[in-house]
């Protein structure tokens, strides 16, 4: 599978070293309009390759996207410390204006895979810029909320976060619903399992892991400046999805027709992913809370849709 990635940013940058050392990628050309550092992120993961796959990275423009399966959006201006991601959506709009038709004058049906902020937003736009089917627009969503969720709980319970089963849905920012109802370790109920081992998720711990998953990201921000390993795995391990057709199941976001209420609203639902992009969404049981979060997160990203003029 040959992959693109637009933006040799630190986002991309980092998804290009995510596939390049996994190898789940055949190919990747790393597109930015400053050539320079293009060259130089991808000239620096080649020489990661050697040790750990056989991918072939490479700078390149947009004509060196032709055979690409995936491509990936990761353009566009990040947050700064205490910026919410919805207040870089016109900054970035007009950055995605620019590449969604320069990407298919070359490779005409592309899975666009958006990870730039507001990533559900973003996702919005490339799916109507493009024209493409929306199972074909796929933002990084919630994918990096749920693995932070996942591993706030591995660690109070001591175990590791793959038996961990446990989704955030909705917007991937302030507004996110992190699914307690339905959370299970390996099969059990996460709650009946935790009093078992003497651990219980009492109100304290819940909010505690929900604070640190909500604001994980500003948290970064403020320590580092910006955050990238977490979101460059999580698209790789959306990509490995594709490549492999694997049909795992991921929270991402996406154009949907019908979500609590809301008609045509790009969020993150658990969805089934394979080779021809996103095959079918699941809503995991939600208790009334957490139903009532998700139709505020979505009317919250509905009005943002509705207001853009594309
Ligand atoms: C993150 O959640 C900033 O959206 C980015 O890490």
């Amino acid at each position: 599978m040959k992959v693109g990635i637009i933006g040799a940013g630190m986002v991309g940058s980092s998804v290009g070293f995510a596939l390049a050392i996994t190898g789940y990628a055949s190919e990747v050309v790393i597109i930015d309009r400053n050539e320079v550092l293009a060259i130089a992120q991808a000239e620096d993961i080649a020489h990661a390759v050697p040790f750990m796959s056989a991918t072939r990275v490479r700078a390149g423009g947009y004509a060196d996207l032709a055979g690409a399966g995936i491509v990936i959006l990761a353009a566009g201006a990040s947050q700064k410390p205490g910026e919410t991601r919805l207040e870089l959506l016109g900054r970035n709009t007009e950055v995605f204006r620019q590449i969604v038709g320069q990407v298919l004058a070359v490779v005409s049906s592309p899975i666009f895979l958006v990870a730039s902020n507001p990533v559900d937003a973003m996702t919005f736009i490339t799916q109507r810029l493009s024209g493409l089917p929306p199972q074909r627009v796929i933002g990084s969503g919630t994918v990096l909320d749920t693995a932070r969720f996942r591993s706030l709980i591995a660690r109070h319970l001591n175990i590791s976060p793959q038996s961990i089963h446990a989704d955030v849905i909705g917007e991937h920012g302030d507004s996110e619903v992190l699914v307690w109802e339905s959370a299970r370790a390996s099969s059990v109920d996460l709650a009946s399992f935790a009093e078992q081992i003497g651990s219980p998720l009492t109100e304290a711990v819940r909010a505690d892991i929900d604070d640190n998953v909500r604001n994980a990201a500003y948290k970064i921000i403020e320590g580092k400046g910006a955050t990238y390993y977490g979101i460059g795995a999580g698209i790789a391990r959306i990509v490995r999805a594709i490549a492999r057709d694997e049909g795992a199941v991921l929270t991402v976001s996406l154009v949907t027709d019908h979500v609590a209420g809301f008609e045509q609203v790009a969020l993150s639902l658990p969805r089934v992913i394979g080779a021809d992009g996103v095959v079918a969404d699941m809503l995991p049981d939600l208790s009334q809370n957490e139903h009532e979060a998700l139709k505020h997160s979505a009317d919250v990203l509905k009005r943002i849709t509705d207001a853009l003029q594309l």
